[in-house]
């Protein structure tokens, strides 16, 4: 008799079976098909896409370069975007930089999961803020990485806490391998990693020879010309830093179009890695993205977004200075897309959730956003998405909820 009761889950792997949903990905569920004020999407704002722009490049590339552009394509990706690519960094202080040393990937996500593959077997510890963002925590996850989180503070990552945390992780026996970082405009706290620590942060990885993983998702969405003179910490060290950039937020996520550096030899494995896991990236993405950076429209709009999204940081950061609990913190951010808010004592975020879906407003709960299972009373704000009257009413909405909450625990 043929058993025609599959098991799956006998099926799987290791990993298979760690595999779980992001915590997003549940609110989304949990949302269904309600209109909502979404302070929950961290995704670029759809008004910001260059749609006749990118519907113009579109036509021209698959018209005049379609026998390239509509086939296979390098794995390191298109020569002329990682050109691009080198020139960007450069512009960024990241000098000298070699196309040897670049490899285009299916957004940093990809980036993310492949530079996790090739530097981390199971049971290696990888150091990561709290909070962190939770794409490269499911990465790390998969990789079968330990996580071990460290405290930020108003200027970032706390080095005195990193350099514990690693010293105690060491004494242990555990083999402490990378410390991942997003220094700029963090998802999902907002926060930026200051000058001083920058430095304190490459002597840490060379005391204990570490690999620095450096997403600068959000390098260009600064609100401030002071902010515009950040230095990427691959310009500090470029040997010990492997630099994750990206497209999707000053043009277009669709693309999926986004750069990894990191010293030669690296770059190479993470090559041979993209190789099994796709091949390359999408060739017409990347030539609508050569385009796009040739004809000027990056660059032209970026004062544009900059303007846009600091409008709705500044109309968030009002709403919260209006109407948030007493006792309640967040974060100032300098740029990118988020704010941290910290309710005051005991209270639960994620239950005061559904009353907030309730009353039409939604946010993302803090917790899975800490590796070391805190952040109950935390909460991410996204002022991406919405209009400035909408994140002002949706701000009023969920204070309101906070509030008589906290009333009738008292
Ligand atoms: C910090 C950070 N890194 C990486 C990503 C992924 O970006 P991409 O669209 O390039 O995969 C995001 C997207 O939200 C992000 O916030």
């Amino acid at each position: 008799m043929v058993n025609t009761q599959i098991e799956y889950d006998e099926m799987l792997s290791v990993l298979g079976r760690r595999l779980q949903s992001n915590a997003i990905r549940k609110l989304t569920l949990l949302l269904g098909s309600r209109e909502v004020i979404s302070l929950a999407a961290g995704a670029p704002s759809f008004e910001t896409f260059p749609i006749e722009e990118l519907a113009e490049i579109s036509a021209r590339v698959i018209r005049e370069r379609g026998r390239f552009a509509l086939q296979y394509g390098p794995t390191r990706g298109q020569v002329a975007l990682v050109e691009a690519v080198a020139g960007i960094l450069s512009s960024r202080g990241i000098e000298n930089c070699k196309t040897s040393q670049i490899v285009m990937t299916t957004g940093s996500q990809q980036g993310l999961d492949l530079i996790a593959r090739v530097i981390l077997d199971p049971g290696d510890v990888a150091m990561v803020e709290l909070p962190s963002y939770i794409g490269a925590i499911i990465a790390l996850h998969n990789a079968q990485a330990q996580m071990i989180g460290v405290r930020q503070d108003d200027g970032g990552i706390v080095i005195g806490d990193l350099r514990e945390k690693i010293e105690r992780a060491r004494a242990d026996g555990r083999r402490v391998k990378c410390i991942y970082t997003i220094p700029n405009f963090q998802n999902p706290s907002g926060v930026t990693l200051a000058d001083e620590r920058r430095n304190q942060l490459i002597e840490i990885a060379d005391e204990h020879d570490l690999l620095i993983i450096e997403d600068d998702a959000y390098f260009d969405l600064y609100f401030a010309d002071d902010a515009s003179r950040l230095v990427p910490l691959a310009a500090l060290r470029p040997d010990r830093v492997v630099n994750l950039g990206t497209f999707s937020k000053v043009l277009a996520p669709g693309l999926r179009t986004a750069w990894l550096r990191a010293p030669e030899q690296l770059a190479t494995k993470v090559e041979l890695a993209k190789e099994g896991a796709d091949l390359s990236s999408s060739v017409l993405d990347q030539a609508i993205v050569i385009e796009s950076i040739r004809d000027g429209l990056i660059e032209r709009r970026l004062p544009e977004l900059r303007k846009f999204y600091s409008v709705r940081c500044a109309a968030m950061l009002e709403a919260l200075d209006r109407f948030a609990p007493a006792g309640s913190r967040w974060t100032k951010p300098l740029g990118g897309f988020f704010i941290l808010m910290e309710l005051a004592g005991e209270a639960d975020a994620t239950a005061m959730l559904p009353a907030a879906i309730e009353a039409g407003v939604a946010y993302v709960p803090g917790q899975p956003f800490f590796v070391d299972g805190r952040g109950a009373n935390t909460l991410r704000l996204a002022f991406s998405k919405e209009s400035p009257e909408a994140i002002a009413d949706g701000v009023e909405r969920i204070c309101r909820i906070f509030q008589n909450a906290m009333t009738q625990k008292a």
